[in-house]
Formats: structure tokens, C-alpha cells, sequence
């Protein structure tokens, strides 16, 4: 029996006693009635009535959109589960994107807990929505002082079901009403879908719902979960006013992050693992003005900035090397900026280095210059190929000619300008990752669209088809736009982008 299969078949309350044991061989807990009478007496119950959740405005519209377009669909949106870093310790939670998106819940709200999104029985085109989540538990119940993992005492309290209500504007149910709810009325009029590989218990459960009922299991199921995946995906193509003005917030907090970098790159400087000093200053502000950082921050230093997702940052950070900071603040409700500043340590750019660095930003203006309604997404990319391409050229660097090398059976460029100009940006860093390609790729910009543009060129210290001048060279500037009625706006524009504006924008900080 695998371990899926394990989990599957316990109740919510076996698993909590089995992961409440966790570490169990050195507890010396008091198990005396006296002491469960005491700890359980002397409480103030009293929870004051919660605020309604500024997204609970915008996810009905989500939600509507999601039934008209998977229709007469129950579909299933957990949280996610908990997992292991090691023994009885786990990793912070974060739900999934997905249910995070239809919920309007972020931060670490609520392991084990799902959304169900069905066609109201009054109209079909609206969806009814039920959030089925294990409320606080009682002062009277062991968990409360005894579940490292879930327990009050251990890791705070879970919200009542009222104050759930309260803040989400939708039914909400004890989680161990899910299955029955599941069950009712699936069959040839009503199927049911769960978004996949997000915990592998409701997903067994929902099978064997639909075994029980008739409908088909295997492909026929994975199927209709990867629609789900897909629409979920897409869905967040284009952002409403409430995910724009977070990823404003996520923007603004990423931009104070890197001026608070800056201001201590002296530090980084005189320590033998610099980039860790960088990456624990961005760290220290993403987790004080957002939930954490979105991804792990890339703080890469000379030659490391040519590696594309250098996270380990364990390298010095030497006063005539560039160093590239890739980072991004996500804020509560999820929402992650990824912006991409590449400074030279000492203040000043050298000639190569500002050679490399406007070469980079030429590239980028030309995206900038094309973004606009009505063209496509991939053109991004060719714009800045266009640009790349004939500096390469000049630069004595291509084996034939820019031409040649922009022609699909060329492309010597991406030798050092190896990974995409632009992705989708918003609860995910790499948002709307299973779009289809004609809705992704091949699609026309629209308002509202949030994305990347992040050209670079890469010059390893250990090519030898580049002057040596060029060699540990790495450049990214990285921006994140959105579309408007007639462009784009820069959202991440306070951060200087120029060469001359990022040596006085050093200087200014580094006072
Ligand atoms: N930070 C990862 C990326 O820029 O796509
Ligand atoms: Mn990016
Ligand atoms: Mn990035």
C-alpha cells in the first residue's frame, strides 16, 4: 500500500492523532484528568466579529466565470496539505494558487481545507460556492494544547466557522461534511472535477465518488481535472482591479526592498558570502511588508549572474563585479512582484560593463515599445531579438549575420541570451502556466494583462568564443508591465532602469 493510498483511506481525525504523535518519544506532556481539567478551564471565548475580505467583492465574478465555462461541473479547489520538512516539523504553509484565486484567502490560511465551485440550482450561469475548512477546535479538545501540528497553543488558532463566513461572503461547512456534499446529486447530470496533484486525499476521495456514481475513472477523469487546471489557469490571464492593485503593493514593496539592499551593500561586500547578505536583506523585507519573498531571491554576483536561477548565493561580492538581484516580495494575498536590477557594486558601471548593460536595456525599451493592445505576446521576445541580434553582430560575436541568426534555423543569439523575454505575472511567478499556447504565446496582448519583460545577455567566464573583456558579464533588467488601453505602464518604473540613473539612485542610498 503506498503512502497516498494510506492517507486516502484514514479519517481527518486519524491522520491529526498520527501527526499529533510526531516526536512523541520525548514528550514528557502531564496526562492526568486534573491537568486536562485544568488546561481545558479559564478561557476567554470571546472572537469578535471578523472583517469581510476586500478580495470576497471579486472572487463571485471568478467564480461565475469558472461555472459558465466547465458548466454543470461540481469542481473541487483544496487548499492543499501540510508538508514534512522533517520529523514534527513542517514547511509554512501556502495554499494553492487555484484555490487561493476562487477562495480570496492568502497568506497561510487554511491547510486541509476546500473550496467547491457548482452551478447554483436558480441559475446555472452563477455559481455557488461552499468553503468547507476544520474550525477552531475547543479548549476541551487535546488539540488545543497537545497538536504540535494543528493546536492552538502550538501554532494559533484556526477561525470559527462564523468568522469564516464573515470574512469569505459564502456558505461554510465543517470539512467533515465534504464527502456527503461531494456525493449529492453527481451522476449524469452533475460530474465532478478536483483540481489535481494539490492533496491526494480529496482527490481519492472525489474518485471514489465518482466510481460510486457512475461516472468514468482514468483518463476520462484526468481529463476533465486538467480542464479544470487549465480554465483556472487562464482565467488569470487578465487581472481585475483588485489583483492590479495588489501587484502594485507587491511592486512598490519589492522596489523598498532593493533600496534597503543598496543601503547595505557595503556589508555584503566585506563578507565572504556577500550574496547571502543581500539575499537576507530583501528577505528580511519581504517578510516584514508582505508574506515572504515569491521565489527565492537570485543574488548573483560577477560571473554567478550567468547562471539563470543562481539561488544558492554563497558567493563573495567583489567592488568591480555587477551583481544581479532578481527578487520579488509577495504580498499577503499572494500576489508576487519579479523584478530584476543588475547594479555595479562600486557605484560606477566600467566601460564593458555599461557596453553589456545598454545593450541589455536597449532590448528591453524595444519590447517596452511594441507592448501594446492587439499584439501578440511572443512579439515581445522578437522585438528584443531584433535588438540583441545586430548588437551581437557588431560585436564580432555571431558565426554569420544577425539575419542569419534571427532565421529560425540560426539563432546563435540565445547562446547568451538563453531563456524568454516575458511570462505572465501575478499570484504565481511563472503565472498561468498551463494557458494553452493560442490563449499564452500566440495570444493578443489585452488591458489588463500583467507580464515581464526581462531581457539579458549572459557572457560565462569560461567562454571562450567572447573577448575576454566580456567574460563573468551578466546582465538582466527585468520590469513588470501592465497593459493598458493603449501601452503599457511600468509598474516596477521606480526602480531606475538607465545606467546613469541606477549610479545615482546607488548614490543616494548609499549615503
Ligand atoms: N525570477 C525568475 C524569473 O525571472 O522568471
Ligand atoms: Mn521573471
Ligand atoms: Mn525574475
Amino acid at each position: 500500500m503506498t503512502t497516498t493510498d494510506a492517507t486516502a483511506e484514514k479519517s481527518t481525525d486519524e491522520l491529526a492523532k498520527d501527526l499529533s504523535s510526531r516526536g512523541d518519544t520525548r514528550s514528557q506532556r502531564p496526562n492526568s484528568e486534573a491537568f486536562r481539567e485544568f488546561i481545558a478551564s479559564g478561557w476567554d471565548e470571546t472572537v469578535p466579529d471578523a472583517d469581510r475580505l476586500e478580495a470576497a467583492d471579486f472572487t463571485p465574478a471568478r467564480r461565475d466565470a469558472l461555472v459558465r465555462r466547465i458548466p454543470a461541473t461540481r469542481m473541487v479547489l483544496p487548499a492543499g496539505v501540510l508538508k514534512v520538512r522533517s520529523n514534527d516539523t513542517d514547511y509554512p504553509f501556502r495554499p494553492d494558487t487555484a484555490f487561493a484565486y476562487y477562495a480570496g484567502l492568502g497568506t497561510d490560511e487554511e491547510p486541509d481545507s476546500v473550496l467547491v465551485v457548482e452551478p447554483s440550482a436558480e441559475d446555472p450561469a452563477r455559481a455557488q460556492a461552499t468553503y468547507f475548512f476544520r474550525p477552531r477546535a475547543g479548549f476541551d479538545t487535546s488539540e488545543f494544547y497537545a497538536d504540535s501540528r494543528y493546536g492552538e497553543m502550538w501554532v494559533g488558532r484556526r477561525p470559527t466557522l462564523t468568522e469564516a463566513e464573515q470574512r469569505l461572503g459564502i456558505e461554510v461547512r465543517h470539512i467533515e461534511e465534504l464527502r456527503d456534499h461531494l456525493a449529492k446529486d453527481v451522476g449524469a447530470q452533475l460530474s465532478l472535477a478536483v483540481m489535481p496533484s494539490v492533496d491526494a486525499g480529496v482527490e481519492e476521495m472525489v474518485t471514489q465518488i465518482r466510481e460510486q456514481n457512475g461516472l468514468p475513472t482514468g483518463d476520462e477523469a484526468a481529463a476533465e481535472n486538467a480542464a479544470l487546471k487549465e480554465a483556472a489557469s487562464e482565467a488569470r490571464l487578465v487581472k481585475d482591479e483588485y489583483e492590479i492593485r495588489q501587484m502594485r503593493r507587491a511592486v512598490d514593496a519589492t522596489i523598498a526592498g532593493f533600496e534597503d539592499v543598496i543601503r547595505h551593500l557595503d556589508r555584503a561586500v566585506g563578507h565572504e558570502r556577500g550574496e547571502r547578505v543581500i539575499e537576507g536583506v530583501f528577505a528580511a523585507n519581504a517578510r516584514a511588508e508582505g508574506n515572504g519573498v515569491g521565489y527565492d531571491t537570485i543574488a548573483a554576483a560577477g560571473d554567478h549572474a550567468c547562471t539563470l536561477h543562481w539561488i544558492r548565493n554563497d558567493g563573495a561580492v567583489h567592488a568591480d563585479e555587477l551583481v544581479l538581484i532578481d527578487a520579488g516580495v509577495e504580498v499577503d494575498s499572494l500576489y508576487t512582484a519579479d523584478v530584476t536590477r543588475t547594479l555595479p557594486v562600486s557605484g560606477t558601471f566600467s566601460p564593458t560593463q555599461r557596453k553589456v548593460y545598454e545593450a541589455v536595456l536597449k532590448a528591453a525599451d524595444a519590447s517596452f515599445a511594441v507592448a501594446k493592445p492587439g499584439v501578440k505576446f511572443r512579439d515581445l521576445h522578437a522585438a528584443a531579438m531584433d535588438v540583441l541580434a545586430p548588437i551581437l553582430e557588431e560585436w564580432g560575436l555571431l558565426p554569420g549575420t544577425a539575419a542569419e541568426s534571427l532565421a529560425p534555423e540560426g539563432q546563435w543569439h540565445r547562446r547568451w541570451m538563453p531563456h524568454g523575454t516575458s511570462h505572465h505575472l501575478g499570484m504565481d511567478v511563472h503565472d498561468c502556466a498551463q494557458a494553452r499556447r493560442e490563449m499564452y504565446l500566440d495570444a493578443e496582448l489585452v488591458p489588463g494583462m500583467i507580464f515581464t519583460i526581462e531581457p539579458g545577455l549572459y557572457f560565462k567566464e569560461n567562454d571562450l568564443l567572447v573577448p575576454e573583456e566580456l567574460r563573468g558579464i551578466g546582465v538582466r533588467i527585468e520590469d513588470d508591465v501592465l497593459v493598458t488601453e493603449d501601452g503599457v505602464e511600468n509598474l516596477s518604473a521606480a526602480a531606475p532602469r538607465t545606467a546613469d540613473d541606477v549610479e545615482a539612485w546607488m548614490a543616494s542610498l548609499r549615503r
